[in-house]
């Protein structure tokens, strides 16, 4: 967990961005984990349970994702831009900021999740 401190002073936007934001990492690392013991397991029921189990932790992540993208117009942005997607990723980023890096049609315009500066935090 990382909190900024101190954490009363989040707005609630904010906390509910935290809160599916950790549940994003939890799921993360839960896929992470499951796909481990599937790939090391030597019984074949345990490796489907494993494998099972992990797609159960895909879903929800995703279904995390697109909670975020719903209330963070730089997820959509960035979504719209990344997924689905079939070039070699650096090249859709090439196309989608002309070389520069910068995306220019931004939807909020600032380049800016709307969370605040980490630095010097
Ligand atoms: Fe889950």
């Amino acid at each position: 967990m990382s909190y900024y401190e101190p954490y009363s002073e989040l707005s609630g936007a904010a906390k509910e961005f935290d809160r599916v934001i950790q549940s994003l990492i939890e799921e993360l690392d839960a896929i992470n984990l499951y796909n481990q013991r599937a790939d090391v397991t030597k019984d074949e029921s345990v490796k489907a349970l494993m494998l099972h189990n992990r797609n159960e932790e895909i879903e929800h992540a995703v279904m995390l994702f697109e909670s975020l993208r719903r209330v963070t117009p730089e997820f959509d942005a960035q979504m719209k831009t990344y997924v689905f997607t079939s070039l070699p990723i650096t090249e859709v980023e090439e196309n989608a900021t002309g070389g520069s890096g910068q995306q220019g049609s931004s939807s909020s315009g600032s380049g800016s999740l709307g969370i605040g500066s980490l630095k010097n935090k």
